[in-house]
Order: structure tokens, then C-alpha cells, then sequence
């Protein structure tokens, strides 16, 4: 009888342990979740990274695909557009945040709205961040051309990219392409981002591989480990300090009715957050251009998968401690990014279709280049008289230049779609 008690009471014990334990793993699993809604953000549970893994996988495709050229687009009257970006002159944009002013909840009424018709607002353009104006590009790029490589180490993602540190002691990401194709895409969308005045971009130079040149001497044995071959071209960009990651805001996200310029939907955004948007609807139109579908791109098509990818952080998009964006990785634009349009460009288009507000100066260079019709021969241009290595790495087949001529119309045809469908509403 004793016994019998004994196993009782041992068995009751053990189920009052197991409730325990089962009712202490929900809450557990509970305080999860608040935390991960209340963040918004970050890390979200165990949900693999498969974006990335896919995304790198897909930059070692070889290019044989199909181009998508796109309709060549009709003439069409562009008064409309010309006249709202007429009286904008090329003029130098200075940084001046006000940071003070940013921490503030709405825009100052003084301040006014923060678009005019489908434009920034001229006191934003003012605020403006100018990242890596010409000045400093120019000089950064002859800084580096000038100084040795004394050290490559890890710090610029995959073991392909190395952190170099030149003699003077400051450091740039040193790209080694796994093909020519991706040190193109990502030194001729550094030229093309120039081109539209996009200043997200670090300074970029191109080197040649050559270990007993003075240049890569005190490498040597680190490049011999690399396995980098001899004579090849990589892309070498400033590195930058202290930079963190970026979440796509609210109205870029699938479930937002886009980025549209109505005063009542961003008149409750902090002036810092006006500038953030402002920088992302340069990443668009940039993106758009290129065809990189690393960035948002990929977030876009991730979700298929992973319907909180939107909240981590967006690929290849960093933040310095002041608010300007960087642009950095972008080898997928331009030679990749066109040859795989076939399966990219629907999610091209969802992206740029959801914004509807633009930079007047950014949209002035794309009307420039609609009208001529010569973005090839500008690009290759401002390529070869900026980069001595350019014969080197070589420039767009004519198809690619075709295919970018074709992007600029469509970005045209989609602003002049934006201004009508916001005319008509009385914006
Ligand atoms: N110019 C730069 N300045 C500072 N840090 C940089 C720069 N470029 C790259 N990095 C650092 O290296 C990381 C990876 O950069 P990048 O995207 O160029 O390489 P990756 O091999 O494609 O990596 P991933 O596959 O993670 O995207 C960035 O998140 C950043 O921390
Ligand atoms: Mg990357």
C-alpha cells in the first residue's frame, strides 16, 4: 500500500513538473512574439536568411538569357514635366540637416508642404544630404590611385571582398569579381548614378592585379592565398565609418498604397524622415535604371517565402551616423541585372510603379536623357574620362545600351504618368 502511495505521489509530482514546464514554454514563446512585433525589426525568429543564399547564387548564373528590351516609348508631350523642372538649375546641394528640427514630430508649418506637385519640396532639397559630392570623389579617387595597398584583410563581406588598407591609412573594399561582369555592373552603375547626380555612392576606382607592382608589392602573399589571378580587374570604393543598417520605411513596403506626394500622407514625417524617403526614391529610380535586384528588389521577390522579410534589414543599404544612405554592393546593375530581366522585371516595375514622388533635379538628368536619347554615349564618356582603367574592363555590349535607353523612357513614360494621375486629383 505504501509503495503504491509512493508511485502516486511520484507521479503526480511529475505531472505537476511537466505542467509546469509546458505552461512556462508558452509564455516563453509568447514574450517572443510581443518582442519581435514591438521591435518591428532585426532578427525574427529562426526564419533562415534564404534571400541572400539565393541572390549570390543567382550572380554566378551565366548570362545566356533572353534580354527584355521593353517598348521603345512614343513620343509624347513633355511640356508638362519640362515645366515643372524648368526653372531648376545644376547647382551645388550642401548638406545641412538640421538635427535638432528632425527629432520634431511633422514638418514645421513655416516650412510648408513636403512636395509640390510630385516633387520634393524646394526646403528639402535645400536639407538635402550631398554624401560623396564630385569634390570629394575626385579627390578620394586620386588619393587612392596614389597610395600602396599594405594590408588586405576580412571586413567588406564575402571572403572575395577584402578590406584594404592603403598607406596613408585610410581603407577602401577591394572587389574581386567572380566575372568581369560584376566589376562592370558595379563601376558603371557608380558612373551611372553620376550621371543622374545620386551622390549615395562611394567613390569607386579600378586596379589592376599586379604583385610586383609598388601599388600591390606589400600584398603579395595575402593575394597568393586569395587565389585572385594575376592581371585582373577589381573595383577598389572608399570605406566608410560606423555604418548601420536600413529597414525599408513604411510607405515602400508591400502592404503600403506606395510612396505618393499627398501633404496629409507625409505631412506627419520628421524632416529627417522626409530626407530618408528622398534618398530612397533616388535608390529607386537608380535601381530601376540598372535592373539591381539585390536591394528591394529581392526583398520583393523574397516574400514569397518569407512574409517578414520587409522588416529586417534591406540588402546591400547602409546608414552613416548622420542619415545619408549608402549604396554600396551594386555589382548586380546593369550587366547582370539585364542579362536575368526576364525574371526580374515584373518586381522592377512593382517597385517603381509604387512611388509616385521624385527629385526634381534627379528627374530633370532623366528628361536630358529621354530627350537626347544618348545615355550610352554620356555614360561611356564620363567612364573613360574618369577611369584610366576603363579600356581594361571594357563597357556595355550595344543590346545592354539599348536596354538602359529603353529603362530611361520607361522611367520618363511612369514620372509623366505620376504628374497626370496627381494633376487630376488636384495635387
Ligand atoms: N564601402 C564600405 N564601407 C564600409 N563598410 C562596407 C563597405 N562595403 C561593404 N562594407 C561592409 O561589408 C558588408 C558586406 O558588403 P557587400 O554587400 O559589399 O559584400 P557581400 O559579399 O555582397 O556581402 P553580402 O553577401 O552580405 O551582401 C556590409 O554590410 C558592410 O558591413
Ligand atoms: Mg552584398
Amino acid at each position: 500500500m505504501r509503495a503504491v502511495s509512493a508511485n502516486l505521489l511520484a507521479l503526480l509530482f511529475l505531472c505537476t513538473c511537466a505542467s509546469v514546464l509546458y505552461v512556462w514554454s508558452r509564455l516563453e514563446r509568447y514574450n517572443t512574439g510581443l518582442q519581435i512585433t514591438s521591435r518591428g525589426s532585426a532578427h525574427i525568429g529562426p526564419s533562415p536568411d534564404l534571400s541572400a543564399k539565393t541572390f549570390r547564387a543567382l550572380l554566378a548564373v551565366p548570362g545566356a538569357q533572353r534580354l527584355h528590351l521593353g517598348g521603345i516609348l512614343d513620343a509624347h508631350n513633355l511640356t508638362g514635366v519640362a515645366d515643372q523642372t524648368g526653372s531648376l538649375g545644376i547647382r551645388d546641394y550642401h548638406m545641412n540637416v538640421d538635427n535638432k528640427g528632425s527629432a520634431r514630430r511633422g514638418v514645421p508649418d513655416k516650412l510648408g508642404s513636403p512636395v509640390e506637385g510630385i516633387f520634393w519640396s524646394e526646403w528639402l532639397e535645400d536639407k538635402f544630404p550631398v554624401s560623396f559630392s564630385e569634390e570629394h570623389a575626385r579627390a578620394w579617387r586620386g588619393r587612392a590611385r596614389g597610395h600602396r595597398i599594405v594590408r588586405l584583410e576580412p571586413g567588406c563581406g564575402r571572403i572575395s571582398n577584402q578590406l584594404a588598407t592603403f598607406s596613408d591609412r585610410s581603407k577602401a573594399c577591394v572587389r574581386y569579381g567572380i566575372n568581369a561582369d560584376q566589376v562592370q555592373g558595379e563601376t558603371l552603375t557608380y558612373y551611372l548614378a553620376s550621371l543622374l547626380g545620386i551622390t549615395n555612392l562611394p567613390p569607386l576606382i579600378l586596379a589592376q592585379l599586379n604583385v610586383d607592382s609598388e601599388q600591390w608589392a606589400s600584398v603579395r602573399r595575402r593575394i597568393g592565398g586569395l587565389q585572385w589571378s594575376e592581371r585582373a580587374v577589381v573595383s577598389l570604393t572608399q570605406w566608410v565609418a560606423n555604418l548601420t543598417g536600413v529597414i525599408t520605411p513604411a510607405p515602400l513596403r508591400q502592404e503600403s498604397k506606395g510612396l505618393r506626394p499627398l501633404r496629409w500622407e507625409l505631412g506627419n514625417k520628421t524632416t529627417a524622415e522626409l530626407l530618408e524617403l528622398m534618398q530612397w526614391t533616388d535608390l529607386i529610380i537608380l535601381d530601376y535604371l540598372s535592373a539591381n535586384f539585390d536591394r528591394l528588389v529581392s526583398n520583393l521577390f523574397s516574400l514569397q517565402w518569407d512574409s517578414r522579410v520587409m522588416e529586417r534589414e534591406t540588402n546591400n543599404l547602409l546608414r552613416t551616423p548622420r542619415g545619408d544612405l549608402v549604396f554600396i554592393d551594386n555589382e548586380a546593375g546593369l550587366v547582370h541585372g539585364y542579362r536575368v530581366l526576364d525574371m526580374w522585371e515584373k518586381y522592377h516595375s512593382t517597385v517603381l510603379d509604387s512611388v509616385c514622388v521624385f527629385r526634381k533635379r534627379t528627374v530633370q538628368r532623366v528628361i536630358e536623357l529621354h530627350r537626347r536619347r544618348d545615355t550610352r554615349t554620356r555614360l561611356l564618356e564620363l567612364y573613360r574620362d574618369s577611369e584610366p582603367l576603363s579600356p581594361e574592363l571594357g563597357f556595355l555590349s550595344d543590346e545592354h545600351a539599348g536596354v538602359l535607353q529603353s529603362r530611361i523612357n520607361r522611367l520618363y513614360k511612369h514620372i509623366l504618368h505620376c504628374k497626370v494621375k496627381y494633376h487630376q486629383l488636384g495635387v
